[in-house]
């Protein structure tokens, strides 16, 4: 007999075939027994009559616990009644493992007590719905790079320096020296996309935030795009388009996870019309200012402004030309302006804030020489990242995007650690 995922029942009506998977519910009265079934791909009712089965599949769907495994097989029936459309007539049950006492229950359960039992929590429809979504995001990113000529050039986990200040690094101990987790596999881009002309990474990020806000993970995705000869408002228009590409393919094929979110998509609808604004960070701060932020000159613009400032767009927006003195040491600095640098963030609307960020480096070996030395960093350990400026250095930009933060935004999400199937905070490390 034919297995079938249940994402593909429809193409089954009317024959009998195999369902495996979970009892995620499970009822029984007098001679019948419902077992509600998800294999992963979907979900259905089994309908199991005593008088159409044999004594041991009536025993199996009636001692089913919560979670039990089981396989089913049965008639496919078109039920209009159904959320999922379609419901299973069984002919014969197996348990294939009867759960013990499933910790979570019907009852609303606290957020701690969830990701304390993340393993299990993913199987709810809610957490499925994310996880499809994620994936619908990475495989779309990928697709848009490989569609615009880039190649995937992953960047190393471990380093030997830091790349986004050395605050929030993670230290390991590496043979007889020491190392660090990756904080951003930028530098190796600027290495690729200088032998290959453009190039990205899509790996998994540090960063000891010791901060507990609901945008901040310790161990994150990272998308990092670079490409030779681009400027920084390329850069811009890159963002644009590659973030519109994945809003319209997770508005085409995961509406239906979307719906499950109860996520309203009429402001994704409309950012996935591209057109972003771009608005100079001097402006930004104006407009922060009659709108009552106090944030100082040249600061960076803290979490509570870019909700502030986000609220007075429909769809994502990119600050440009953010002070030098609050960005990284490589980023080039606007010939014009020089206290500002050729940089950009881009701003999610709905309050969700920083998505991604990027920028034009620095590609003069004498003033990146300067800035490392500005900022405190190990000039030896820089010293193959200055080579680049040695051998035929080119304008160059690029940008990362945050992963969870995209697809926390995306699902409507009130927290970074739901975007993730194991997150990793401050205080958490397990499961
Ligand atoms: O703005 P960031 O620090 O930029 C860089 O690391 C650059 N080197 C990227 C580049 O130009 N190649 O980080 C980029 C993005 C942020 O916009 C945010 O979306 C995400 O990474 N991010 C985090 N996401 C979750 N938890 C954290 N602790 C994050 N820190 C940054
Ligand atoms: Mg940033």
């Amino acid at each position: 007999m034919e297995t079938v995922a249940l994402q593909e029942i429809g193409t089954a009506v009317g024959k009998e075939v195999e369902v495996r998977g979970w009892a995620y519910n499970v009822r029984s009265s007098g001679s019948i027994a419902f077992l509600q079934l998800r294999d992963g791909t979907g979900r259905i009712q089994a309908v199991v009559s005593k008088k159409e089965v044999d004594e041991a599949s009536w025993a199996a769907a009636t001692e089913a616990t919560i979670e039990s495994s089981v396989a089913v097989t049965g008639l496919v029936k078109a039920e209009p009644r159904s959320p999922t459309g379609f419901e299973l007539q069984a002919r014969s049950v197996t348990l294939l493992q009867k759960a013990e006492e499933y910790p979570i229950g019907k009852k609303e359960h606290g957020v701690d007590f969830l990701q304390e039992v993340r393993h299990l929590w993913l199987r709810t429809p809610r957490q499925e719905a994310i996880m499809r979504v994620r994936n619908e995001i990475e495989f779309a990113l990928r697709e848009f790079f490989y569609q615009r000529g880039f190649l995937l050039a992953d960047s190393p986990i471990f380093t030997p320096n830091a790349v986004e200040g050395t605050s929030d690094l993670f230290e390991v101990q590496y043979f007889d020296r020491k190392a660090y987790l990756s904080q951003s596999g930028q530098l190796y881009q600027e290495a690729t996309s200088a032998a290959l002309g453009k190039t990205y990474c899509f790996g998994p990020t540090f960063r000891s935030e010791k901060s507990k806000t609901r945008r901040h993970l310790t161990e994150f995705w990272m998308l990092e795009a670079e490409a030779s000869f681009m400027d920084w408002e390329q850069n811009m228009q890159l963002q644009e388009d590659m973030l519109v590409f994945v809003l319209r393919r997770v508005l085409d094929r995961r509406a239906e996870d979307l719906k499950l979110l109860e996520r309203d998509t009429a402001p994704l609808r409309v950012a996935a019309e591209g057109k972003f604004p771009r608005v100079d960070y001097d402006d930004a701060v104006k407009q922060l200012h009659s709108l009552g932020s106090d944030i100082a000159d040249d600061d960076d613009l803290g979490a509570d402004d870019e909700t502030i400032l986000t609220k007075q767009y429909d769809r994502p927006v990119f600050i440009h030309h953010y002070p030098a003195v609050v960005k990284a040491f490589y980023m080039k600095p606007d010939a014009a302006r020089p206290t500002r640098a050729l940089c950009s963030d881009l701003l999610a609307p709905e309050g969700y804030g920083e998505i991604s960020g990027g920028s034009q480096r620095i590609d003069d070996l004498a003033l990146l020489e300067q800035r490392i030395r500005e900022h405190q960093l190990p000039m030896e350990a820089f010293a193959w990242y200055r080579d680049l400026r040695r051998y035929g250095s080119v304008p160059h930009s690029g940008f990362g995007l945050g992963l969870e933060r995209t697809v926390s935004w995306i699902c409507g999400l009130e927290h970074v650690r739901e975007a993730i199937p194991f997150a990793r905070t401050l205080h958490r490390l397990e499961p």
